[in-house]
């Protein structure tokens, strides 16, 4: 049985990805909460995450990562040593995990929100206690939920940065366009529909050529697009995009000490 402690909006995406076939329970403080994902996922919950931990082979712990020692602690007297715990807390080390909940048997997962609608992106690491058998359940999990990747540990502050942090940088320049397109005369409604769907057709055909070839494609020498690129240039829009990849994976690797600590 799948266990999920949280089932928050990351929790809700894995359901629904897993779909009803799957043998899951949900443990949540809020009843509201509960209430909903019973009604509409027919999914058995609990407020008892101990009761949860006992009956689950695989527990996915979905909580904020500030909560995660209160867990630990409440499932201290647990032997978890024979289940698979797995971590999707931004920022929390499987070393820390180990720690604190005293198994071998953990993997560390960094999805994103593009998972609510099942494109995630989801980046795994697991510790060396894993087995292949353990490995495939889990990547079956996250595969429900969009593509999946696995990447060893000290990766994880520049993941967190690129797809973990990425759909709010892309929403930036979403709404940048927007306001852009506003102000050359469009209206809101219009200017956003060609906004997304721009975007929307982009990403499908970057899935099969590189974004260099995109450019080419729609650049004519002398024309409209060359004129928008050649600002890009001179303000050096590449460079002030690494910088905040850089912002953001370092500030994953500050979180990370603070929570191991
Ligand atoms: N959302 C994302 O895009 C994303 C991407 C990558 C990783 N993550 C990671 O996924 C985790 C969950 O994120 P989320 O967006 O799903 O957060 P969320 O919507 O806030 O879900 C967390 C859930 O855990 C519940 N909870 C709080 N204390 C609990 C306890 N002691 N025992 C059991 N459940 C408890 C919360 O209930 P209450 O609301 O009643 O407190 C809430 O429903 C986080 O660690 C985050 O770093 C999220």
């Amino acid at each position: 049985m799948i266990g999920f402690i949280g089932g928050g909006n990351m929790a809700e995406a894995l359901i629904k990805g897993i779909g009803r076939a799957g043998d899951i329970m949900i443990s949540e403080p809020s009843e509201q909460r509960r209430l909903h994902i019973e009604k509409t996922y027919a999914v058995n919950t609990t407020n008892d995450n101990k009761a949860l931990a006992a009956a689950a082979d695989i527990i996915i712990i979905a909580v904020k990562p500030q909560i995660i020692s209160t867990i630990a602690e409440e499932l201290s007297g647990m032997d978890l040593s024979k289940k698979t715990l797995v971590s999707i807390a931004a920022g929390v080390s499987i070393s820390y995990l180990k720690h604190a909940f005293r198994t071998d048997n953990v993997v560390r997962v960094m999805p994103n929100t593009p998972a609510l609608v099942l494109k995630g992106m989801s980046v795994i690491s697991a510790a060396d206690g894993i087995s292949p058998e353990q490995m495939d359940k889990i990547a079956g999990i996250f595969a429900s939920i969009g593509k999946i990747h696995f990447l060893p540990e000290r990766h994880m502050d520049a993941v967190t940065a690129v797809s973990g942090s990425g759909p709010a940088f892309i929403s930036f320049f979403a709404e940048a366009m927007i306001k852009g397109g506003m102000a050359l005369g469009l209206d809101e409604e219009t200017v956003t529909l060609l906004t997304i769907q721009t975007l929307n057709g982009t990403s499908e055909l970057l899935a099969s050529r590189s974004p260099a070839a995109l450019i080419k494609m729609v650049s004519s020498p002398g024309g409209t697009t060359v004129a928008g690129l050649q600002v890009m240039q001179e303000r050096d829009a590449a460079g002030l995009v690494a910088d905040v990849l850089r912002a953001a994976a370092s500030r994953s690797a500050e979180l990370n000490i603070k929570i191991s600590e």
